[in-house]
């Protein structure tokens, strides 16, 4: 934990209670019935657990136990077996769900495809093939780096139907960061595309794998989809295209049932030091907590058409474009490219072309459409909507006001959604029949989610006081472990309070018990949404040769949430211009993605430490923020460094 101070900053005093209309159709229409199976949920947690898995999964053989709990570690519904992606979809088949459009695609160019839950189900079958046919057995790690396209979907399920353990490469990430999780992860095989469209240009993917898999001596094989038809080097022996190896793959596949803590996935995400964490998550828990927390947050009904706009590479497109909403049997509307190509008007035309019901957004999205112009919005009619949503980062609430009125015309209930990687699905956040909603809070705990907001020593604090949120009972979809790293695992999730689970986010209680979330109080930012350490920016710069010393911190934006600031000490003798600048945004770039690039970076000639040589990030957030230095500074080394870097820039 660091020494920064946490103020909630989100006011709205209005609360926007459910209309009649939707409460008469939802799945959960009171409070008093969310009070009730609350209170049931976190009183009797194991007996709640149990009907919930007996009534929402597929199970091949009963589970024993609901719960072993040895904290840090948790073991659910052992003695049970599955298969997730029966789960998902067999489980659909000779129902009315059967003909049913489980994918409606859409890709940057404007091609259209539907694929119905029987299609998708051939689909995943004749992959679990090809993959069992190049060796792959349950376990083995299948690393997924492709655009948002239905084959990414078909990739997850068909590794979930032999028991592979994926982990999907967002496509933003750089050959480098690639590299780094296929050696973590041994990967043994990793599946792609020629390239994907963003913003009218390609993304060359396979170009990035290649660059990779110099350094990545686990994975054998790689398999291809064509997407966007450009050169692509394939590699005799390791390399097959996707069609190619489809030919011939029969499209019946006998699903193998496993273990309810057979890992389904790991996935990487930004921690506190310069090494990403491979996040575990398992089979029953976890399908459980994204099929219960979709169906009664998004309240989904058999004819909803759904759009989610976060990638299969984050935690929302696994739990809520995957695996919470095929598991219901629902139509998930898929599309590739950027939210302005070509027009910035393109979801809204989307939402009307494919009659879309639900949205599922980011802040940082929500933010941009704003700043975009309300006359993108005003032409389309998004009459077929009925509920938004919002996640990954604190909503303000005058981006929940706009939402609300201008997509959602005063008449879709919004869920602010407050969860993490780790949570594996939604842990805060009002049901839309239920719970009346207050901009800029998610609102209140789901079932069995028992947050408390705690002072440094663990203490509970007092409501409307900013503590540190902590999550105080093991829950269904938690993380397992960090993969190959359970000390690490232990140390960052529960060594600062010693048995529970502490989230890495500030927040505070109103006197109503609504939770309002300020945002991490860690050394990890959240820059448009989208989770990155500073310790990884410090150390991709650490790599370069001009650079001494760096440092990497958020600075207030009105865009994307945060913007990232590097402060940087240079090597003797090297000159600080722009065209260096330059390059070390280009180097950040290289080693983990253009999407970590910093906003600003500056030189300075030395960094602001303590006199244990600890660098304080601190004072650089407030010099960043162009905010007079303000706290303790007593612990500082040379203070004539804050005077420097504040006449910088
Ligand atoms: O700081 C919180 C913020 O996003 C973090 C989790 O990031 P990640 O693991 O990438 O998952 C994002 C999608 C679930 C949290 O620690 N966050 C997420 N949702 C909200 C939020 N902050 C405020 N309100 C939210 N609804």
């Amino acid at each position: 934990m660091t020494d920064q101070t946490i103020t909630s900053v989100s006011r709205e005093s209005r609360i926007f209670k459910p209309s009649a209309e939707f409460k008469s159709q939802a799945n959960l229409g009171s409070y008093e019935a969310y009070r009730r199976l609350y209170t049931e949920s976190v009183n009797a947690p194991d007996k709640f657990w149990s009907k919930q898995a007996k009534e929402h999964l597929v199970w091949r053989k009963p589970f024993k136990k609901t719960l072993q709990w040895k904290a840090p570690h948790a073991k659910w519904f052992t003695g049970g077996k599955l298969n997730v992606s029966e789960n998902c979809l067999d489980k659909h088949l000779g129902t009315a769900r059967e003909n049913k459009a489980a994918i409606i695609f859409e890709g940057e160019p404007g091609d259209v495809r539907t694929i119905t839950y029987r299609q998708l189900h051939f689909h995943v079958c004749r992959l679990a093939h090809i993959l069992e046919n190049s060796g792959i057995k349950a376990g083995d790690r299948i690393a997924i780096y492709m655009p948002m396209i239905p084959e990414a979907m078909i990739a997850m399920l068909a590794c979930a139907r032999i028991g592979a353990v994926h982990t999907v490469i967002f496509g933003g990430f750089s050959a480098e960061a690639i590299k780094d999780r296929l050696n973590d992860c041994q990967a043994k095989l990793v599946i792609t595309a020629d390239g994907g469209w963003r913003r009218g240009k390609i993304v060359e993917l396979k170009a990035n794998v290649d660059k990779a898999l110099y350094g990545a001596p686990s994975v054998q094989s790689v398999l291809v989809v064509k997407r966007t038809g450009n050169e692509v080097n394939m590699v005799e022996g390791r390399d097959t295209w996707w069609k190619e190896a489809w030919e011939g793959a029969p499209n019946k596949h006998t699903a193998k049932a496993f273990d309810s803590e057979h890992p389904l996935f790991i996935l990487y995400t930004s921690g506190s030091t310069g090494k990403p964490k491979g996040v575990l998550h398992t089979s029953a828990g976890y399908l459980l907590g994204a099929k219960l927390s979709s169906h009664y947050i998004f309240d989904l009904k058999e004819n909803d058409r759904y759009f989610c706009s976060a990638d299969i590479g984050w935690i929302t497109g696994h739990s809520y474009v995957v695996y919470g909403l095929l598991s219901n049997g629902s139509t998930v509307f898929l599309y590739e490219g950027a939210p302005n190509q070509p027009e910035p008007d393109r979801f809204w035309q989307m939402i009307d072309r494919h009659g879309i019901t639900i949205l599922y957004t980011a802040p940082t999205a929500i933010r941009a459409f704003m700043r975009w112009g309300d006359n993108y919005v005003t032409r389309h009619k998004l009459d077929s909507l009925r509920l938004l949503g919002s996640v990954g980062e604190p909503i303000s609430p005058e981006a929940w006001r706009w939402y609300h009125k201008m997509i959602g015309k005063g008449r879709c209930p919004i869920v602010d959604t407050w969860w993490q990687t780790e949570t594996g699905s939604i842990m805060i956040a009002p049901i839309p029949g239920a719970i009346p909603a207050k901009p800029g809070s998610a609102t209140l705990p789901f079932f069995g989610i028992v947050p408390k907001i705690v002072d440094e020593k663990g203490k509970e604090v007092p409501r409307g006081t900013d503590g540190k949120m902590i999550i105080t009972k093991p829950w269904p979809s938690m993380l397992r472990t960090l993969w190959g790293d359970d000390e690490r695992f232990k140390k960052a999730y529960f060594g600062d309070y010693p048995g529970v689970y502490f989230t890495g986010d500030g927040a505070k209680q109103d006197k109503d018990g609504y939770f309002w979330i300020s945002g991490r109080v860690d050394d990890v930012l959240n820059i448009s949404g989208h989770r990155i350490g500073t310790a990884e920016v410090e150390a991709a710069l650490a790599t370069h040769p001009s650079v001494a010393e760096a440092a990497a911190v958020g600075r207030p934006d009105d865009l994307k949430g945060s913007a990232l600031v590097v402060f940087v000490s240079l090597k003797t003798g090297i000159a600080a211009d722009d065209a260096l600048k330059e390059a070390l945004r280009a180097h950040i770039g290289r080693e983990i993605g253009s999407f970590a690039k910093p906003d600003a970076v500056r030189f300075a000639a030395g960094l602001p430490k303590t006199r244990s040589g600890k660098i304080m990030r601190r004072i650089l957030k407030e010099i960043a923020a162009g905010r007079e230095v303000k706290g303790d500074t007593s612990t500082l080394e040379d203070f004539s460094v804050i005077t420097a870097l504040q006449q910088e820039d």
